[in-house]
């Protein structure tokens, strides 16, 4: 850790997402430095380490990647991208190799690969944002999990879980915040709120995030073109996370699932 890195409160308080970046490539010392410092400081299920972590840089293949990733510009000028893999293809490797029993080929081996994956990714853009570099999730990572998969080579029982690009940022968004903290936690059972609580907590969200909106012309265009007239219409829209699209691909997922190897019949 420099001397200059940002403590945790400070670092958690002042991220946003980076979507812009200057052409300027990352230390190669720093990346690995990094990276295993997510991979040191992480929870892992079983510390069976269940995941891999992809490094794309080259351009042309980073390009293959912005057409997977549906053509998210950020791809294109992030120096680097990662995509984290939920990985029990080197697990079942070795032990196989040690003649025991064969496991994790299976719906539960999925998550607990994914989870460990999430939990990586999420300390890698930590270490990358406390030094100063810039980062974005791309769910379309989810959307495009059998295509990645194919053009990363990943083996049986690997699939992508999330990918983030990383860089110099070329951008300074504001801070965007969350729902009220009231709407998360819940004391020793689940409180369903009372509709005008329900309201309450998205009420500033409802205004803020539709301005937002009506602020870049393209989705203001889409709006008036769909008939959307609020947030919430906004997202499950034919412009964002469109159920029939969600639908389709939750049946592709299904299948991927199975087709490698991860869920049976
Ligand atoms: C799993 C995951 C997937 C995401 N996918 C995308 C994406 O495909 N494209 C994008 O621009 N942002 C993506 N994001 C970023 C979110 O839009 C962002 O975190 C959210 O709007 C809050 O903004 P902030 O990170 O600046 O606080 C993703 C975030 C997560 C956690």
């Amino acid at each position: 850790m420099t001397p200059t890195t940002p403590p945790l409160p400070q670092l958690l308080a002042t991220h946003r997402s980076i979507r812009s970046f200057k052409p300027q490539p990352i230390d190669a010392d720093l990346i690995a430095e990094v990276l295993g410092e997510a991979v040191a400081g992480g929870s892992s299920s079983g510390n069976l380490n269940s995941f891999s972590m992809v490094l794309t840089q080259d351009e042309a293949r980073k390009r293959r990647l912005y057409e997977l990733h549906f053509e998210q510009e950020m791809v294109l000028q992030a120096p680097l991208v990662v995509t984290f893999c939920a990985d029990f293809h080197r697990t079942r490797r070795w032990l196989a190799r040690r003649g025991a029993r064969d496991n994790f080929n299976n719906l539960i081996g999925w998550h607990v690969a994914a989870f460990d994956a999430m939990i990586v990714a999420q300390n890698a853009c930590l270490g990358f944002e406390a030094r100063g570099l810039g980062i974005c999730y791309m769910g379309t990572t989810l959307h495009s999990m059998q295509a990645i998969a194919d053009f990363l080579e990943l083996p049986p029982t690997c699939l992508p879980v999330t990918s983030i690009v990383v860089g110099h940022p070329a951008e300074d968004p504001p801070k965007r915040d969350r729902l009220p903290l009231q709407a998360f936690i819940h004391h020793e059972r689940y409180q369903d709120p009372a509709d005008a609580e329900l309201d309450a907590i998205y009420a500033d969200r409802e205004v803020k995030g539709w301005a937002r909106y009506m602020s870049m012309p393209r989705l203001k265009a889409l709006a008036e073109q769909e008939g959307i007239t609020s947030l919430a219409q906004f997202y499950t829209s034919k412009v964002k996370y469109d159920p029939d699209t969600f639908a389709k691909d939750s049946a592709a997922l299904r299948e991927t699932l199975k087709a490698r190897g991860f869920l049976q019949e």
